[in-house]
């Protein structure tokens, strides 16, 4: 499957490079600085939008919303259309691309590393085909559209506030007297540590276990109910899922 890639930007590239190892990637950005970044990376790049529609089976948008409206106008003869653009529903896509099988997805930044999660919402009879592609990068969730918002508060925000969380616990560490160095590898690999946990016992039954009687862990948990931390956290990604409806 020939495959382009529309916006050679943050996003546009990290999909790029992960997917060309498994499908022939043609890419094209407006930014003509890109071409250079693009044949540095081994990705080949097209001199014109036009020449990249007729070309590929598969269209991949990651431009930014407001730039959606340049697209007006262009041939895209009945082909597939994975966008990526975040708050941009189908049918407001489908106010500016009429002649293409749109599927909406939202990727977290992780896909750099395929690591990432990807909402997914089809209307593609091609769907099974586009979510094997986007499995590359990551792990894919069919959605229905109304659960973007929800899925861009915990799968987009979520890994912001996990590294809040990783640098609440460096602080702790170097306030304690602990090298900034040594207190950050202890946060991540505890967090890594305890993702291995959280495969084998669900959170409550984790919690239990490392809470002995009277000890240091149920002290900090104490702490964590008294200052109402879990609720804060909770509004927090509440708080992002409102924004994320708002745009
Ligand atoms: N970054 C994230 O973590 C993330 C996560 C989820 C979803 N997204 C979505 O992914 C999309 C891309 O984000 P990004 O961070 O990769 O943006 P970006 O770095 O700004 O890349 C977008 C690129 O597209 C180019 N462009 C604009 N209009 C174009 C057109 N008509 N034809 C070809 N190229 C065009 C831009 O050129 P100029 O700079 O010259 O305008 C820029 O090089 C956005 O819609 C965003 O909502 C991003």
């Amino acid at each position: 499957m020939r495959i382009g890639i529309i916006g050679y930007g943050n996003m546009g590239r990290a999909f790029a490079l992960g997917l060309k190892d498994h499908y022939d990637i043609i890419v094209f950005d407006k930014d003509t600085s890109k071409k250079e970044l693009a044949l540095q990376d081994g990705i080949g790049f097209s001199n014109s939008i036009e020449f990249l529609l007729d070309s590929v089976d598969l269209i991949i948008l990651s431009i930014k919303p407001q730039d959606l409206t340049s697209l007006k106008g262009l041939n895209f003869n009945g082909k597939s259309l994975v966008s990526m653009l975040a708050g941009t529903s189908v049918s407001r896509l489908k106010e500016h691309i009429k002649d293409a099988y749109i599927t909406r997805i939202m990727p977290n930044l992780a896909v750099i590393y395929k690591k990432g999660v990807i909402g997914f919402y089809s209307e593609d009879a091609k769907k099974e085909v586009i979510k094997s592609m986007l499995e590359h990068l990551g792990r894919v969730y069919e959605l229905e559209e109304k659960h973007f918002d929800a899925f861009t508060a915990i799968g987009g925000s979520g890994p912001a506030f996990v590294a809040s969380i990783v640098e609440a616990m460096r602080l702790s560490g170097i306030y304690m007297g602990l090298n900034k160095d040594v207190s950050y590898d202890l946060a991540m690999a505890t967090i890594e540590g305890t993702l291995e946990l959280l495969k084998a016992f669900n959170e409550e039954e984790l919690i239990l276990k490392v809470s002995s009687p009277g000890g240091t862990t149920i002290e900090g948990l104490f702490n964590i109910e008294k200052t109402g931390l879990r609720g804060a956290l909770m509004e927090s990604f509440i708080k992002a899922y409102q924004k994320s409806k708002s745009l």
